[in-house]
């Protein structure tokens, strides 16, 4: 019986971009869903914008239009961010819809009827210029116990004190800038305390993480609070029924958002979804979360969803924060990188894959070092990952693209599939990080494999053309058995690679039959190295459109040892995976010495110089990346390499023949390369 599995990942408020903390969760999120689904289950994942709340409204009269307006455009951003994250949401909603108002008004009214809704008057500061309440981090004042002048209402930044606004020295409002006053209203608040043994059961009951049930012990030991979940007027949100001028804070109607969101999903698909609401529903429901939201997700939700006769969450997955190279995020360091501007210099999946081999099953915190990114990526899926498919693609090419009818070593392939058990524990328990080294120890398998064989050599002798088909037909399977495992982390490099092998990556335990006696398509390029310089401008000034076009002028150093040498004078954002040459491919490349007679800037380009180069008789022209490290005068008269055979380009500003040798060393510096005096002075080799 497959299970039938409801997700959630956390509704991003809808008044900003998502950032890189937003991209971890839901990946965490969608590697889990894309396995379920991967194993057959009845898997859905649902998410939503937050669109209430006192931040929004005031957002909105800062930008002049209506609440409204400004949460449509925001949702609009956010999903092409999930999208472009590959993020595979099967329903993306928002909490301002007819479903979330009725579930929110259902849920209020049930729990009202059992007597669990309790009402009090609330003292507060109220901004009579701006004619409304003020949440505690709307007003600012100066510390009571250590006097640091422009505090928040709630706790000092300085000394670490907390309080209540009414306690800081000169209070005032950060919307008018005007001193507060205090006054009383009625709230309503719910009776968290009702249910403190139910939820010390569910605790009990075991689908918590070990550091967030530590966390539950503290909070049970300190007693559970009544909740405030009433707001007064003017505010963006749900009205309450039967209490004019009162709304549910934002909070309340948050979580129920993805109850919202999944009934928008049953009403497109047709499902029923009282079988998975009601309380002793089959159904498993999941939420992830990160760690600062905890209380409201094993504390309030539970209660909340218990109170109103529908069932519990299964399981609470928490994540710790992301930080960036060892930091947590700031705006000042330019270190708060949005979604966008990563896609704006990298592909997904690379970031999706480094995630993945970061997070474990707790509640630590996760790095993003730009550095150690760079490097894992380029090692792990670029130089042992695909290389294993990009190096045994030519041998089968070679034989009609038909792969061999049986496998050499069929016990290696045994080995590979019987992982799949233990690698979809891994994921099942979101060890991810460990399912990946696991995945990587058999990439290692599969290429010393390769290297062992050496199919390169056999198939110089034509009598071992088959025997260089088998190893290939291996390789290529052990392939397609790692893409398998990786497809819920790496889900568009999945379907290029089923492409190339001409059947689908779709369930887990396609990977017992190999592929045997079938054509494969030709082989394209699976995955790019990163360069550290692009992934480092991650975190410097955003990229002019002048230099994003710059980073696609023509490769002016091929790199023959892409591990050290790179191709940073003409700053591609990517090289080309490193594909394994043998030396029959590299002899093809023509080197030539060439004098450089001339080189000019190129008008509309800052990239750029053009080079009138001398080989003896003849001229060429030569665009060059080079312009950041080397003056045009500089150059006249230097000997430089040039690739003589390579095709011209046709560019925006002319068309380059050939292109000139540059190199990097460890600190990123560019260098040109140039001749020396040559053997015996320059003489030809006789
Ligand atoms: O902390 C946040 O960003 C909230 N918008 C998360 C809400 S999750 C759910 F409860 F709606
Ligand atoms: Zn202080």
């Amino acid at each position: 019986m497959p299970r039938q599995i409801l997700v959630t990942s956390a509704l991003p408020y809808a008044n900003g971009p998502l950032h890189l903390g937003h991209i971890i969760e839901a990946v965490q999120t969608d590697v889990w869903v894309r396995f379920q689904k991967m194993q057959g289950n009845d898997c859905l994942y649902v998410c939503a914008e937050d669109t209430h709340g006192t931040p929004i409204m005031i957002k909105a009269q800062t930008e002049g239009v209506t609440p409204e307006a400004l949460i449509a455009r925001v949702a609009e951003e956010h999903r092409a961010d999930y999208r472009d994250f590959l993020i595979g949401h099967d329903h993306f909603h928002s909490t301002h819809s007819d479903e979330n108002r009725y579930f929110t008004d259902l849920m209020f009214e049930r729990l009202n009827a059992a007597g669990h809704i309790t009402r009090r008057s609330v003292r507060q500061a109220y901004d009579e210029t701006a004619g409304m309440f003020l949440p505690d981090r709307y007003v600012r004042g100066t510390c009571p116990t250590c006097k640091t002048p422009d505090q928040y209402g709630d706790s000092c930044e300085a000394c670490g004190a907390t309080y209540t606004p009414a306690d800081l020295l000169e209070p005032k409002s950060t919307i008018s800038g005007t001193p507060p006053v205090w006054r009383e209203s009625e709230h309503l608040f719910f009776a968290l305390g009702h249910f403190d043994a139910m939820l010390r059961e569910w605790v009990a009951s075991g689908s918590l993480q070990p550091a967030v049930r530590a966390k539950l012990e503290e909070w049970f030991a300190a007693g559970l609070q009544d909740w405030d979940i009433s707001r007064d007027a003017p505010y963006f949100g749900f009205g309450i029924p039967g209490h004019p001028g009162k709304y549910f804070y934002v909070w309340f109607d948050a979580p129920i958002g993805y109850l919202g969101s999944f009934k928008a999903l049953c009403a497109r698909v047709g499902l029923d979804m009282s079988h998975y609401l009601k309380a002793d529903s089959p159904t498993e429901l999941h939420h992830f979360i990160g760690k600062d939201i905890s209380y409201f997700h094993t504390l309030f939700w539970p209660a909340v969803l218990h109170g109103s006769g529908f069932r519990r969450p299964t399981a609470v997955h928490v994540h710790g924060f992301l930080t960036i190279n060892g930091q947590k995020m700031s705006k000042s360091r330019g270190t708060f990188i949005t979604a966008r501007r990563y896609l704006e210099h990298l592909p997904p999946e690379p970031l999706r894959y480094y995630f993945a081999a970061k997070l474990g099953p707790g509640v630590d915190d996760i790095d993003l070092s730009l550095e150690d990114f760079t490097a894992r990526v380029n090692s792990d899926l670029v130089g042992k990952l695909v290389n294993i498919a990009s190096r045994c693609a030519g041998f089968v090419a070679r034989a009609g693209g038909r792969l061999a009818t049986s496998l050499p070593e069929p016990e290696l392939h045994t080995e590979f599939a019987s992982a799949a058990p233990r690698i979809a524990a891994l994921y099942e328990g979101r060890d991810y990080s460990q399912a990946i080294r696991e995945i990587m120890q058999l990439a290692d398998r599969a290429n010393q494999y390769v290297d062992a064989r050496k199919p390169w050599a056999l198939a110089r002798d034509p009598a071992q053309a088959e025997a260089a088909l088998a190893v290939a037909t291996q390789g290529i399977n052990l392939f397609r058995v790692l893409m398998l495992y990786l497809a819920p982390v790496l889900p568009q490099m999945a379907c290029k690679a089923a492409a190339f092998l001409g059947t689908p990556l779709a369930r887990w335990n396609e990977v017992d039959a190999p592929l045997l006696g079938t054509v494969l398509a030709s082989y394209e390029p699976l995955a790019t190295r990163l360069e550290l310089k692009s992934v480092a401008a991650l975190v410097a000034q955003p990229a002019t459109p002048a230099a994003a076009a710059a980073g696609v002028a023509p490769p002016t150093a091929p790199s023959t040892t892409p591990a050290t040498a790179s191709s940073k004078a003409a700053a591609p954002k990517i090289t080309s995976e490193p594909d394994v040459i043998g030396i029959d491919d590299f002899t093809k490349v023509q080197l030539r010495i060439a004098e450089v007679l001339a080189a000019s800037t190129v008008e509309g380009s800052d990239k750029l110089l053009k080079l009138t180069l001398g080989l003896g008789d003849t001229q060429r022209t030569v665009f060059s990346g080079i312009r950041k490290s080397y003056s045009p005068e500089s150059l006249v008269g230097k000997r430089v390499v040039l690739v003589a055979n390579l095709a011209p380009r046709k560019m925006r500003f002319g068309v380059s023949e050939g292109m000139v040798l540059c190199a990097t060393d460890e600190n990123d510096r560019v260098y040109l390369l140039t001749a020396d005096d040559g053997a015996a002075g320059g003489m030809p080799i006789s």
